[in-house]
């Protein structure tokens, strides 16, 4: 049995916030933005919307197009870093707003990389037969986490959510082939956000020096990225048997057009292959892939029979992906 993807859902907060308009708030440009990164806009949410809200909406929309209704799912599994509370749990918002009365519902928390771990657990429930309708959901408010002070961290995140969910297939060619998780703990002071822990609860002196916000040194990050993406590129084409063409389409996470673009051309997949949606949204999280994803089954890019290939890497420093038969 393996578990497939019978719906999928996204949803952006209405506000755009872009370049130009951060030209205004740091000493940045629309041009080192674009060229560095290849984002050009991001969304923000309203001051009433949290990560749950994000979720719940995308969930529905992906409840929707897999006509499952929200009374029936066994479990409801949230990839955030940015909760609506330290506890409990934002599943468990999603599961009351849903009215999922009936839906067992956890946190994942892998940074960028979160929405591939969830699949993974989420595929493991159902191809265990322990249960048979799962929302697995990436979302994030990362704009609530951001130094708007700090030009090197505040023009690459924005908000957004996306879901999948998932169902039993006793078809073998369909649904989740195979995933792969990685994680360094050495290099997890790469990418954080220091206070708002156990090990630094947030105080005067970290208000002060904004040290509940994302601290990155991004330029150490993004070579480590392209590295592991490249291994785990191998990885999922070894473990299955499967040379580079056989690869029909690449959802990467959202981080930088040009980390996507490594990675596109030791696929050597055409960019008409890669699902970009960095431009629009920016780096969107755990949200991205799912995003990304949604936005590529609703367009029809993406068909039946296609092999999917969803990559992810993030804080921990975290990485890993998910390969998919449509
Ligand atoms: N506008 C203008 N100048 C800037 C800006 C900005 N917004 N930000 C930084 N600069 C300047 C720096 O001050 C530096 O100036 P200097 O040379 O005078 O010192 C110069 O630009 C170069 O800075 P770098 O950090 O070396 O720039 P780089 O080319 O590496 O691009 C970036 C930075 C875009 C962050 C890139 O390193 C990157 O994408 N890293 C990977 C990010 C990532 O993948 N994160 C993982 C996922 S996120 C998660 O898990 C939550």
């Amino acid at each position: 049995m393996r578990a497939a993807i019978a719906g999928t859902g996204s949803y952006l907060p209405e506000k755009v916030l872009t370049n130009k308009e951060l030209e205004q708030m740091v000493d940045t440009t629309d041009e080192w933005i674009v060229s560095r990164t290849g984002i050009r806009e991001r969304r923000v949410v309203g001051p009433d919307e949290a990560t749950s809200d994000l979720a719940a909406e995308a969930s529905r929309r992906a409840l929707e197009m897999a006509s499952v209704d929200a009374a029936d799912l066994d479990l409801i599994i949230v990839a955030t870093i940015t909760p609506d509370y330290m506890f409990p749990s934002t599943a468990g918002q999603v599961q009351r707003l849903l009215g999922a009365h009936k839906a067992a519902a956890f946190d994942i928390e892998a940074a960028c990389t979160g929405f591939i771990y969830a699949l993974s657990v989420g595929e493991l429930f159902i191809t265990s037969g322990k249960y048979s309708k799962v929302l697995v959901i990436g979302a994030e408010v990362l704009t609530r986490f951001v130094d708007w002070e700090d030009k090197s961290t505040c023009v690459l995140f924005g908000d957004g959510s996306g879901a999948a969910i998932l169902v039993p297939s006793e078809d073998e060619d369909k649904g989740i082939i195979s995933t792969h998780l990685h994680n360094d703990g050495q290099m997890w002071d790469m990418l954080m956000a220091p206070a708002g822990g156990s090990r630094m609860p947030i105080d005067e002196h970290a208000i002060a020096n904004k040290l509940n916000t994302v601290k990155m040194r991004g330029n150490e990050v993004f070579k480590v990225a392209v590295t592991k993406l490249s291994e785990v590129v191998d990885e999922v084409l070894e473990a299955n048997g499967l040379r580079e063409e056989d690869i029909d389409f690449l959802v990467p996470h959202q981080a930088n057009l040009r980390i996507i673009q490594a990675t596109a051309k030791k696929l050597k997949l055409p960019m008409e292959k890669v699902v970009v949606t960095v431009d629009r949204h920016g780096n969107t999280s755990a949200a991205s892939v799912p995003l990304a994803l949604d936005e590529a089954v609703r367009s029809r890019r993406i068909k039946e029979g296609d092999r999917v290939l969803l990559e992810a890497f993030g804080g921990g420093l975290t990485w890993g992906a998910a390969l998919v038969r449509w």
